[in-house]
């Protein structure tokens, strides 16, 4: 049997609707790009979004307009992408790790605050897989010492946690519409917010600080541009918007697919003592975007090997971010920095989840995770 690792959900309806776009003659940023913002932060429940061409591009603009820059400090987790950290760097400023809870392998927010330095500027949590972190005490931390709070929400688009959703306390979250993400168009992002002047700043920040888009220098009687503040070039186009938004409506459909398949290897694991997996805590709303399970370090590659032969498409995510090269050799990280990080970094393997899994897939899968993790002794 062959189990691709994931497969993406885009409908016939979604391919029509960026074919419309493709036969008009307006194709960048203009009416579907702010349809798609529209339909996206309605079902946030905040009141502005975004639409970017990645989450990293959404990452490096929160941090721009949330005024982060060189000589900056912001305390995020190495439990990432590396993504996350790489875009602190792109703004010049220095990513200051802190370990993970074990539990949930979110930033552990009880050792944030022993991380702030009087150049500490932001707080950049990262929803891993799904399950969202402490954003009240992550929330209540930034408060007390002037900090902006920036969510890496790439993973989390339909979580909640304890009545809070991504980007309800954040100053801004962002999003990922990458191939693998549970709403796609290949790469896009997004990012959300509820602060209006962040909103405008993100506008101009995502198309080189020009102060009118295409569609409005366009649209009438041609008006002058200028640009006011330095910026880049990130702006989603209409292709992008139009394969997105049909996907929208079925974002809870979807995720009601991974819930079951993810409640089902729970189950058919909990009685392995050499696998475990991580906890979603009461009163959340895990959006199940990755299923990881956890071995011996010592056995991990041989695990992760013999899936692969069985035809099961598997992945890392993540290695320990501190502990890769650039990391090490530009901050002079060493293994026993972030143990639990660490650990988790040399344990984990992200099993296929997605809705077209099937029933007969999903059991294959459990099948050989519980007799490869069995025989590798
Ligand atoms: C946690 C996390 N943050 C950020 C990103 C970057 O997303 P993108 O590929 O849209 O830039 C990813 C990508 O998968 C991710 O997993």
């Amino acid at each position: 049997m062959r189990i691709e690792f994931h497969k993406h959900n885009i409908s016939q309806q979604d391919i029509d609707n960026a074919t419309e776009v493709m036969h008009s003659i307006f194709l960048t940023t203009g009416e579907q790009v702010s349809e798609f913002e529209r339909k996206f932060s309605q079902y946030l429940g905040c009141r502005h979004a975004v639409g970017v061409t990645s989450c990293t591009a959404a990452l490096h603009l929160s941090l721009l307009a949330c005024g982060i820059g060189t000589s900056d400090e912001v305390i995020t987790t190495p439990m990432t992408f590396i993504a996350t950290a790489n875009s602190i760097m792109h703004v010049g400023a220095r990513p200051v790790f802190v370990d993970v809870e074990p539990k949930t392998g979110n930033i552990n927010a009880d050792l944030i605050e022993a991380a702030i330095t009087p150049r500490t500027k932001a707080i950049l949590p990262v929803h891993l897989y799904g399950q969202m972190c402490d954003m009240r005490k992550i929330r209540q931390i930034a408060d007390k010492h002037g900090l902006a709070v920036i969510e890496d929400a790439a993973h989390a688009i339909e979580a909640m946690r304890d009545g809070v959703r991504p980007g309800e306390l954040g100053d801004t979250a962002c999003f990922s519409f990458y191939a693998t993400k549970s709403i796609t168009c290949g790469e896009g992002g997004a990012i959300s917010t509820n602060n209006e002047e962040i909103a405008e700043k993100l506008e101009r920040l995502r198309l080189h600080g020009m102060s009118k888009g295409a569609a409005e220098r366009y649209a009438k009687k041609y008006e002058h541009w200028d640009m006011e503040m330095l910026g880049w070039k990130y702006n989603m186009d209409n292709i992008q918007a139009a394969l997105l938004f049909s996907q929208l409506e079925r974002i809870e459909q979807n995720w009601q697919r991974r819930e079951n398949i993810c409640r089902g290897y729970e189950e058919a694991f909990k009685d392995n003592k050499n696998v475990a997996y991580l906890t979603v805590l009461p009163n959340s709303k895990s959006a199940r975007h990755m299923f990881t399970i956890l071995v011996h370090p010592e056995k991990r590659d041989r695990v992760l090997w013999q899936l692969q032969e069985k035809g099961i498409g598997v992945a890392v995510n993540y290695r320990a971010i501190h502990l890769l090269t650039f990391y090490r050799q530009t901050f002079g990280y060493k293994r026993g920095s972030f143990p639990i990080a660490e650990r988790m970094g040399d344990s984990t393997i992200t099993i296929p989840l997605y809705p077209k899994l099937t029933d007969k897939e999903i059991s294959y899968i459990v099948q050989a995770v519980n007799q490869v993790t069995s025989q590798c002794v």
